[in-house]
């Protein structure tokens, strides 16, 4: 017998790509961004809304991440940032803490298999933060995805994970001075390497290899930026939509993106402000 369910499923699922080329064509016509970055805040609260299992609000969450991941890669940003645990989030109740590092573990192992969007978009990812924190499983596990995907580079996804902007600037501190104390060891004219400097830090910062982000996205309407990528958002869209981060869809991607042009023109201005002054 025809199977007309799996038939209805399969045209619906054309249906909805197509009508997100359309307007990711027309969003197309005016600038995209190179890098975009989530705060994924929320998850708790779906559960309770929901009445779900606890945990069920991260697993939720992890499902919308990887709808949000496609549509930002099918629209042309090549940068993506997850704020996936903060160093603060370690204070949580102990059993929290346990649930959401196997559920991370687990998922590092799912994206790794030939079906997901790290092979569709050719994903490289990067693990950002003090990575000594986390457990040796989900370190080892962490270490073997940044292996794994290293020779990606259509797309980059950075997940922060035992993160907070303060100690990643204070760890590319350190690095530099590292780095200058050895030099003026070496050297009999040593007046430059007296200095920190800016780009001194942001050679050692852990996302180097990127744009600062365009945008920054909080859900669940919370405006604050709880220690996260405070270096590199000077210059950068906060957009703060209500919905929890399990609810998160294709419209706050693309009223995040028709926010950041409106405003393209200015943030452009301050940007090449900024390049005069390094
Ligand atoms: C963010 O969602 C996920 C993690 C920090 C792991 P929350 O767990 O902060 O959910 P709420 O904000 O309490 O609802
Ligand atoms: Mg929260």
């Amino acid at each position: 017998m025809a199977d007309y369910g799996g038939m209805i499923r399969n045209w619906f699922v054309s249906l909805c790509y197509i009508m997100r080329s359309l307007i990711f064509r027309i969003l197309s016509v005016g600038p995209i961004p190179n890098h975009i970055a989530f705060i994924m805040d929320g998850n708790r609260r779906y559960s309770k809304k929901h009445n779900l299992g606890q945990g069920d609000g991260h697993k939720a969450g992890f499902i919308a991440l990887m709808s949000l991941l496609k549509y930002c890669y099918e629209l042309g940003i090549k940068y993506v940032t997850i704020f996936a645990f903060s160093i603060d989030n370690f204070r949580r109740h102990p059993a929290e803490v346990q649930y959401v590092m196997d559920l991370m573990q687990d998922k590092m192992e799912i994206l790794l298999k030939e079906t997901t969007i790290v092979h569709d978009y050719g994903v490289r990812i990067h693990f950002v933060g003090d990575l000594k924190l986390l457990p040796t499983p989900v370190r080892l596990a962490a270490e073997k995805v940044m292996r794994a995907t290293a020779n990606n580079n259509r797309t980059v996804l950075f997940v922060c994970v035992a993160y907070t902007s303060l100690n990643q600037i204070i760890r590319a501190v350190e690095e530099a001075c590292h780095e200058k104390i050895i030099k003026i060891d070496d050297c009999i004219n040593y007046k430059d390497e007296e200095v920190i400097m800016e780009v001194d830090i942001e050679k050692y910062a852990d996302m180097a290899v990127a744009p600062d982000p365009d945008i920054l996205v909080r859900s669940s309407g919370e405006t604050r930026l709880s220690n996260f990528l405070l270096w590199q958002t000077s210059n950068c869209m906060l957009y703060s939509p209500k919905a929890l981060w399990p609810e998160m869809s294709l419209k706050h991607i693309v009223w995040a993106v028709l926010d950041y042009q409106r405003h393209y023109l200015f943030l452009e201005k301050q940007r090449k402000k900024k390049m005069k002054q390094l």
